[in-house]
């Protein structure tokens, strides 16, 4: 969302709507269904079935009325008891306040700050995901309940992290479709899941095997405890480029990488996340803005089973016309959008412009009653409509489940796992507690709380600073900027930093990026480090007694092959936006309290990169045209870090103990099919085979395990992020250099060896979208990649 383009355009509506709610509250009641007047209407009888209660609100309203209720600050319906409700607010990584429905002005005044979501993802930790889900949905219920919440937040960010440039790939988990898909179903899951106190959480290894009891408890008719967004649906990941921006944008998008790069998060958020809300993003797709993508939106409802409410980012309806040109009148965008299937605009369009697209014609009351079924469906889900919210399952939530010692702790559990060791020459890392008698810190951000957040952070529960956790190691640390801020235009501070670097015995610097050089609105155009930084962390490496540790702040990768192949640095860790314990974590790990296991989920490119358009949504390599490709599935140019880079302070080795040699998928078929497909190929060889969803039915029975093991073969124990790829054989164009089939991430205690498994299934993932986006399975050598090995799995027919 962009506040200032929301405010813009609806700031005369927004302020009409707020004298209103004022008004309403003196002389309305606060919650919907209030004894006694109010009580009484079938849609507050809870005997009856969710949609039954919908239908019978809907059948109480006037147009008028219907209308108040398209706009994300929906109207009060005084005569039936309902008050206003606002539906947007956000929960990114913690609630935040960048939307209306939150605030800290009230006797609530800070929420826990999870570090940015792409740090998260870096600890390839799915309970971790989960939980903070849960931690999120805690306090934002106790939010709702002191009145500074709603009850349907928008988040997660599901997009896939394409361009390393882009302002909002912090948001995001990643570049890889299948992380981005089990971190937004593992962060849905844990915010809008009604929980049962006896619940036991079983987890087994391996791909999709979430073997967990009773987490499907829906409680009936598919209660929630909140409401998540999956967006920002489709291929939504530029903001604003050379002469392009995400509100005029046309993503120009093969079948090939629709298939298997863009929609499968979304496919998983809602199929497997069971999201109860998905939101259509500014940007056209192939032509037709995505909020007037009829057949997408309709998909997610019909082959995914959407149930929820669609949204539309905030004045997405509005861009149609106005900045898409896509319409000749609001009227049209309008209409389209409903039509489409959104069921709810953020912003004001539609309040504005629908009464008079009835009256042309151009949509009818019943397509608007649609929309309106499914918004008070999932508000009904949520239990507003089941009486006084105090006397409900969550009614006794409030500031003590807010920045709670357990959220605080889940906060800096998240930071130390997701923090990334990048390069470690010579075991400079960890520093020996006793032996360090005195430290520089030096960088613009390393006293700087505002900028470890990232975007869509709330107001934190503590402000600790790197600097003040590493004084709390050793006394003696002094701090200088270096650069006055991140830009970092001139170098007349770098004489005093280089002053107390050459005083110390060990000296950080933190470089880096903050939200004034990558956020919403504001893509980068350069890799490198901002300004100066690059001098100011040679120039330091230059003078300082040992070598440096260099610490990297930002969500975007930058090109720091300078500082990986300078021996004066010696240590490099990446903590991107790690939140409020932030400086807690990054001190563990610098002394060595804390192991660190954080693996990188986006490809670290080299400046050249920046030549390649960021508008250019390919994913697959053009050699013809110098088109190098995206992520480590398709680039193969030079590269700064590579997807999956992370050390650790002790070394694991990999057996495997177990995987099939050959694998037949004769079984996928009935034999009359066989026949037709191979007829059908007319080659002499059938080289792959192509997925119907009579074949998916099959799959199966065709899952097989791997099975190896991890030995800690060092000193010291700590967490290791198994990842597991495969290369499919090139059968076809456009296959991938290699795809993620498995990750976890497991605990070995120093000499420990320990079993574990991924089971694979071969529909999913040993398969590859075709040039018209049909799935097919490549026949022949499989190879199976864990670290260094390999192993060849032979696919027959
Ligand atoms: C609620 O609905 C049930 C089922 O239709 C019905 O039996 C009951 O009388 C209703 N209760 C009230 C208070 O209307
Ligand atoms: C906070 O709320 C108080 C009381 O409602 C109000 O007077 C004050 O203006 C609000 N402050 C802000 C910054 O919104
Ligand atoms: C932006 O537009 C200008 C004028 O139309 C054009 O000269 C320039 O090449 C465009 N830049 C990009 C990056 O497309
Ligand atoms: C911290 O950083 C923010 C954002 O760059 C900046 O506005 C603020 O002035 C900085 N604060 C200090 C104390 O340097
Ligand atoms: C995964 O995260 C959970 C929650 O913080 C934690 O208890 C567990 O130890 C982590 N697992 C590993 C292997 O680090």
């Amino acid at each position: 969302m962009n506040p200032l383009q929301w405010t813009l355009i609806s700031l005369l509506f927004f302020t009409s709507a707020i004298a209103q709610t004022f008004k309403n509250v003196d002389s309305h009641p606060k919650f919907p269904c209030e004894p006694p007047h109010f009580s009484s209407y079938p849609f507050c009888n809870v005997s009856l079935s969710i949609r039954q209660r919908a239908l019978s609100i809907v059948s109480l309203l006037t147009l008028p009325e219907k209308i108040g209720q398209l706009s994300n600050t929906a109207a009060s319906v005084p005569r039936l008891g309902i008050p206003p409700y606002e539906w947007w607010s956000e929960s990114l990584h913690g609630i935040a306040d960048n939307g209306p429905g939150v605030s800290f002005n009230g006797s609530i005044s800070s929420a826990t700050s999870f570090p940015q979501v792409i740090v998260t993802t870096a600890s390839f930790n799915r309970t971790l995901w989960y939980e903070i889900g849960s931690a999120v949905a805690v306090e934002g219920r106790a939010m709702y309940n002191g009145g500074q919440a709603g009850l349907t937040f928008w988040a997660p960010n599901i997009n896939v992290f394409r361009d390393p440039r882009w302002g909002r790939g912090q948001e995001t988990p990643g570049e890889d479709p299948k992380v981005v898909s089990e971190y937004g179903v593992e962060f849905v899951r844990g915010f809008q899941e009604i929980r049962k106190k006896t619940k036991v959480l079983k987890r087994r290894i391996g791909d999709d095997e979430v073997v967990v009891d009773n987490r499907h408890d829906d409680d009936g008719d598919g209660k929630l405890m909140l409401s998540a967004c999956c967006k920002h649906y489709t291929a939504y990941d530029l903001e604003k480029w050379g002469n392009f921006t995400r509100y005029d944008f046309n993503a120009v998008v093969t079948e090939q990488d629709m298939e298997d790069t863009y929609e499968p998060p979304f496919q998983s958020c809602i199929r497997d996340g069971k999201a109860s809300c998905l939101m259509c993003s500014y940007n056209a797709v192939n032509g037709v803005p995505a909020c007037a993508r009829e057949d997408l939106l309709t998909k997610a409802r019909v082959e995914w089973g959407f149930k929820g409410y669609i949204t539309s980012d905030c004045d997405a309806v509005a861009t149609i016309f106005e900045f898409q040109g896509y319409t000749k009148s609001p009227e049209e965008a309008v209409a389209n959008a409903i039509k489409a299937g959104v069921d709810i605009n953020c912003g004001t369009y539609l309040l504005r412009h629908t009464q008079s697209a009835i009256e042309k014609g151009k949509v009818s009351e019943e397509q608007v009653d649609r929309a309106l079924v499914n918004l008070f469906a999932v508000q009904l889900r949520l239990g507003l409509f089941d009486g006084n919210p105090r006397e409900g399952r969550y009614g006794k939530l409030g500031s003590s489940d807010i920045c709670s010692s357990g959220h605080r702790k889940l906060a800096l559990e998240a930071a130390r796992q997701g923090i990334v060791l990048l390069k470690n020459d010579h075991k400079l890392l960890p520093l020996h507690k006793n032996h360090v008698s005195s430290l520089a810190i030096i960088g613009p951000m390393a006293n700087n709380i505002s900028n470890m957040g990232g975007t869509y952070t709330g107001k934190p529960c503590q402000r600790k600073t790197l600097f003040t956790e590493l004084l709390k190691y050793v006394k003696k640390t002094s701090h200088v900027s270096g650069c006055s801020d991140v830009s970092c235009d001139s170098s007349s501070g770098f004489g005093e930093a280089v002053a107390i670097a050459k005083g110390a015995d060990f000296v950080i610097v933190v470089a880096g990026l903050d939200l004034t050089q990558e956020t919403e609105d504001k893509d980068r155009v350069s890799l490198s480090l901002p300004g100066k930084q690059r001098d100011l962390v040679s120039s330091i490496a230059a003078v300082s007694k040992k070598p440096v540790i260099l610490v990297l702040t930002g969500g975007g990768p930058v090109d720091v092959t300078f500082a990986k192949t300078d021996p004066r640095i010696g240590s490099i860790i990446w903590i991107g936006y790690p939140g409020e314990t932030g400086g807690q974590a990054l001190a563990e790990i610098l002394f060595g309290d804390f192991n660190p296991g954080g693996r990188l989920p986006m490809t670290w490119y080299p400046e050249s990169f920046s030549k390649v358009a960021m508008s250019d949504m390919h994913m697959r390599a053009d050699s013809s045209r110098g088109y190098p490709g995206r992520t480590y599935r398709f680039y193969t140019g030079p590269q700064v870090f590579k997807f999956g880079t992370g050390l650790s302070y002790t070394k694991f080795d990999y057996k495997i103990i177990s995987a099939p040699v050959t694998l037949s998928l004769s079984k996928l078929l009935p034999l009359p099919s066989h026949k037709r497909l191979l007829l059908q190929h007319g080659e002499e060889q059938l080289r792959y085979l192509q997925l119907d969803d009579l074949m998916v039915n099959s799959c199966e029975s065709l899952r097989f395990n791997v099975r190896f093991s991890v030995r800690n073969t060092g000193e010291m124990a700590g967490s290791h992020v198994l990842m597991l790829f495969s290369r499919m054989p090139p059968v076809l164009s456009g296959v991938p250099e290699k795809q993620l089939i498995g990750f976890d991430r497991v605990h070995v205690r120093s000499g420990e060896t320990i079993k574990t498994e991924f089971v694979i299934d071969p529909c999913k993932q040993l398969s590859v979208a075709n040039d018209v986006g049909k799935r097919v399975i490549p026949l022949g050598n499989h190879v199976l990649l864990l670290g260094d090995l390999q192993h060849s799995l032979s696919l027959e027919f």
